[in-house]
């Protein structure tokens, strides 16, 4: 939620702040704006998307060799241009950005308004940066130590970073619950919420810490402390990402670039952890946790959105694979019911971005009682990868479309590695049917490839839905979630409403929303229960829905029944998830291209959803 990011160097900051906001854009795209130092401070901020502060300040004259940016998802206020940031202090000597929540900002408003402060915005961030300056001058201590006191009176969230006229070579960054990453680059520095602004100029970075703060000085010098003001020693990393992944690579929208990488992800994720030919599965996160999760009473998945879909399917693999009790937690609902948690739990933690607020939050309760914390996490670095005792990342690479897909796909497979290892290890699988899965899952890149082939298919079907108001999805056993998770693409990018139905439960309500106006997809691929599902198709059809299934290639008893088929590659049942789920990302992307929607920043959605 909100992308911040912040330059400070010799050349030009404008075009890196943009650049940057627009790598940032997935965090929120309510309002966009930056603050350069011209050498007086000039801000530049218009209600929109980035694209439309570039059309504002085309006439600007947009000097200055440091500058902050941010794109917004508004929390407190509106979208406006009032409350889009940066924000600036009283006097205007102070500008800030901001992501993250100020939870007691009324209270610090109302005293700050008694002092005869005034504020021109509804936002929480506004009070911030009055405050700072406050301080400034009835303590009389320069911006540091005033930021330092600050933060030490907020409580919530905050990354932050200020700039201030009367110090044109000084920026200063600080973080709580809310990501920065520091980028040092050939007397160039950067701070943004992610690596994705700064992979272009350098591959130097320092993650910062919970209550940490950066100094940073043009001439590339920095200090990191801690807001106590305890000098830090920096822990710089490398980072491992290409221009090229956070570029379309030719198709028109990210999200259509990531459906398409997926072959390629899907094995990245298992590169160098499985072989079929020696049968072994080994994953180093595992490893690193000794017996606690062979050994485990229960796991617990805790995660949100499109991560939790792929908690759900754990939940049919883990218990399925290597017979351990498994429940699927929404993180919001997890960290506020007083859960019963011991040592004998592992809570594994499911996010694409690892900055989730309400996944880490989670994570952080299961600690505190006790409990053992795994993270399944694609973003390299993230405060989840951090906060956990162990885990695996899923090396899909950067995701940008908010719609997660090619996330998902690695999720899964990473979890089915986790299912077999723990499985393997615990002796609860055949070594016929561990070593037939291992084979089967070497193919699936490629028969995510031959899914992918289907496209044109995929989007003929799509012009019979596009004009639909509503969407069921069914599905059975492990294709259960995939249908949850069609549905939610669907919601996402088209904004037709979709639900997701265990097949059979679709007697049990849903089937009295079926008439000819209703598209059911149904996922039918199962063995296990193909008879049902074709009479649950029977049953749509009876009510003259119109059936889209997805089949086994071959199938054609259910292609019979449906009006429309599309057929994925025979594999083994708990991998199924892994091709079923393309043809409804596919289906979602034409649909929400045909109603003219924006595919890759839907309305009111956020990639990263860092308040609760
Ligand atoms: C947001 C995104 C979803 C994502 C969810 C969880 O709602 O729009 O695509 O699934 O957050 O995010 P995480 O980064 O924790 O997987």
């Amino acid at each position: 939620m909100c992308g911040i990011v912040a330059y400070i160097g010799n050349d030009a900051a404008f075009p890196v702040l943009v650049k940057g906001l627009q790598r940032l854009e997935y965090r929120g795209y309510d309002s966009a704006g930056v603050a350069l130092l011209d050498p007086s401070l000039k801000v530049y901020k218009k209600q929109g998307k980035v694209a439309g502060l570039v059309e504002f300040t085309e006439n600007a004259s947009l000097k200055g060799y440091a500058g902050i940016g941010h794109t917004r998802w508004a929390t407190h206020g509106a979208p406006s241009d009032a409350n889009a940031h940066p924000h600036v202090s009283a006097s205007g000597r102070l500008a800030l950005v901001h992501n993250g929540i100020i939870e007691n900002y009324a209270l610090l408003k109302a005293v700050l308004e008694k002092q005869g402060h005034s504020f021109t915005s509804e936002t929480d961030t506004e009070v911030l940066v009055h405050l700072i300056e406050a301080i400034m001058e009835t303590e009389e201590v320069p911006l540091e130590a005033a930021v330092r006191m600050a933060l030490q009176r907020v409580v919530g969230a905050y990354a932050i970073v200020v700039m201030d006229a009367d110090n044109p070579d000084l920026l200063i960054g600080a973080r709580k619950a809310s990501p920065m990453v520091l980028g040092i680059g050939q007397d160039a520095l950067y701070l943004a919420s992610d690596a994705t602004p700064i992979a272009e100029y350098t591959n130097k970075v320092v993650y910062l810490q919970d209550e940490e703060m950066v100094v940073l000085r043009r001439g590339g010098t920095f200090e990191i402390k801690t807001i106590h003001n305890e000098l830090l020693k920096p822990t710089v990393q490398e980072l491992d990402i290409n221009i090229e992944m956070l570029e379309k690579g030719g198709f028109d929208h990210f999200m259509l670039k990531e459906i398409h990488d997926q072959p390629r992800t899907i094995a990245d994720c298992m590169r160098g952890r499985i072989n079929a030919r020696e049968g072994w599965v080994h994953l180093g996160g595992i490893e690193a946790c000794g017996s606690r999760l062979t050994e485990a009473r229960r796991l617990i998945f805790a995660a949100c959105g499109t991560s939790w879909h792929a908690g759900l399917i754990a939940e049919y693999l883990f218990e399925d694979l290597a017979r351990i009790p498994v429940e699927v937690e929404y993180a919001s609902e997890f960290r506020y019911r007083n859960p019963i948690l011991s040592e004998e739990d592992v809570v594994i933690a499911i996010s694409q971005s690892g900055e989730t607020a309400d996944t880490l939050a989670a994570l952080q309760l299961a600690s505190e009682k006790g409990a053992l914390t795994y993270g399944v996490v694609n973003v390299v670095g993230s405060s989840i990868a951090r906060n956990t005792h162990a885990g695996s990342y899923i090396h899909a690479g950067p995701e940008i479309g908010v719609a997660s897909t090619k996330a998902f796909t690695a999720q899964v497979t990473l979890l089915t590695l986790m299912a077999l290892h723990l499985g393997h290890r615990k002796g609860t699988i055949a070594e016929d049917y561990f070593r037939d899965l291992l084979q089967e899952l070497e193919t699936i890149p490629d028969k995510v490839a031959a899914v992918l082939e289907q496209d044109e298919l995929i989007r003929s079907i799509a012009v019979e839905i596009q004009d639909k108001s509503n969407a069921l999805y069914l599905g059975r056993g492990y294709n259960f979630p995939v249908a949850l998770e069609g549905a939610l693409k669907l919601k996402e990018i088209s904004y037709i409403h979709a639900e997701g139905y265990p097949a059979a439960e679709m007697k049990h309500g849903p089937i009295a929303l079926i008439d000819e106006e209703m598209p059911v997809i149904v996922l039918a691929t199962n063995q296990s229960a193909h008879e049902k599902i074709a009479s649950n198709i029977q049953e749509v059809k009876a009510r003259k829905g119109k059936v889209i299934a997805v089949v086994t290639q071959g199938d054609t008893w259910i292609r019979d029944m449906a009006d429309y088929t599309i057929e994925i590659p025979e594999t083994l049942e708990p991998l199924s998830p892994l091709l079923s789920v393309i043809p409804l990302q596919l289906l979602s992307y034409h649909i929400a291209v045909m109603r003219g929607c924006n595919v890759d920043q839907p309305r009111n959605l956020a990639k990263s959803v860092t308040v609760e």
